[in-house]
């Protein structure tokens, strides 16, 4: 159910995603460049979470690949990927947490902005460390504690630290190969707006919106306290592993 209704918001925003996911395009630039300062030629690559096909369409034209896999859950994403996408990407409807690889098969994981959505990023990160070949590497960004100090806790989805994802990627398996975190500040003309930009993006979804529905909730019970501009701030962990040698 759970899964069902955060992809329900993501389908919702399949229109407006594009032009909405200016900090999501940031996010995985970076990504791509903490990835690419150690490796750029890989045989069969993976993007989970493609969403509309954006991280795929940068990470392709940067990097070097034989073989492409862009996989999403939600259909009506995956669909506007499928027709941005060239012919060498294969598109996969799927769920991250299902088993899809061989074993030893994949050089590369990329995953833009989407593991925050996992219900558990233990066995999440498990499943991808099976894929991958000795020493594949694994590249990713996702929010991490502190995000958006603006919103009551109550309002957000609860985010790991960035060690407490070290901890996981280590007892999964993976090893560290280089990690960074930062902050991006994003403006709006009202909190509405700041509201809306996460409706567009399909990221609107919590456990108390999903009850009351974003129309029904007054936008100052969301935020901590009435600042002159209203703001999100986006902190985001950016990591870049390598399958552990056993
Ligand atoms: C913020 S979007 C990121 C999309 C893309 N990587 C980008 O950078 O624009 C997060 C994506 O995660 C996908 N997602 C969330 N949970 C998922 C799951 N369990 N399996 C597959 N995709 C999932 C959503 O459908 C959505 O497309």
């Amino acid at each position: 159910m759970y899964k069902e209704r955060i992809k329900h918001h993501f389908n919702r925003a399949y229109k407006t995603y594009d032009d909405y996911c200016a900090v999501q395009n940031d996010a995985s630039q970076r990504t791509l460049e903490l990835l690419m300062q150690h490796e750029f030629h890989f045989e069969e690559i993976a993007d989970f979470a493609c969403g509309t096909g954006e991280s795929t369409l940068r990470l392709i034209k940067q990097i070097r690949y034989e073989k492409c896999y862009a996989i999403d859950f939600s259909d009506k994403l995956l669909n506007v990927a499928e027709n941005k996408l060239p012919d060498t990407v294969r598109c996969i409807l799927s769920d991250f947490d299902t088993s899809l690889f061989p074993n030893d098969s994949l050089a590369l994981i990329f995953c833009n902005m989407g593991l925050q959505w996992s219900l558990n990023l233990e066995r999440t990160l498990s499943l991808f460390n099976r894929y991958l070949t000795k020493n594949g590497y694994f590249a990713f960004s996702m929010p991490v504690t502190g995000n958006f100090p603006e919103m009551k806790t109550e309002f957000k989805s609860l985010l790991f630290s960035s060690e407490q994802i070290i901890h996981i990627l280590n007892n999964t398996g993976f090893k560290l190969v280089a990690h960074c975190g930062y902050k991006n500040i994003q403006l709006f003309e009202s909190y509405c707006y700041a509201l809306k930009s996460l409706q567009r993006t399909g990221a609107n979804f919590s456990p108390k919106f999903n009850n009351k529905g974003l129309k029904r909730v007054n936008v100052r019970e969301i935020f901590v306290e009435d600042c002159m501009v209203p703001k999100l701030t986006y902190h985001i962990g950016f990591f870049l592993c390598q399958k552990r040698s056993l």
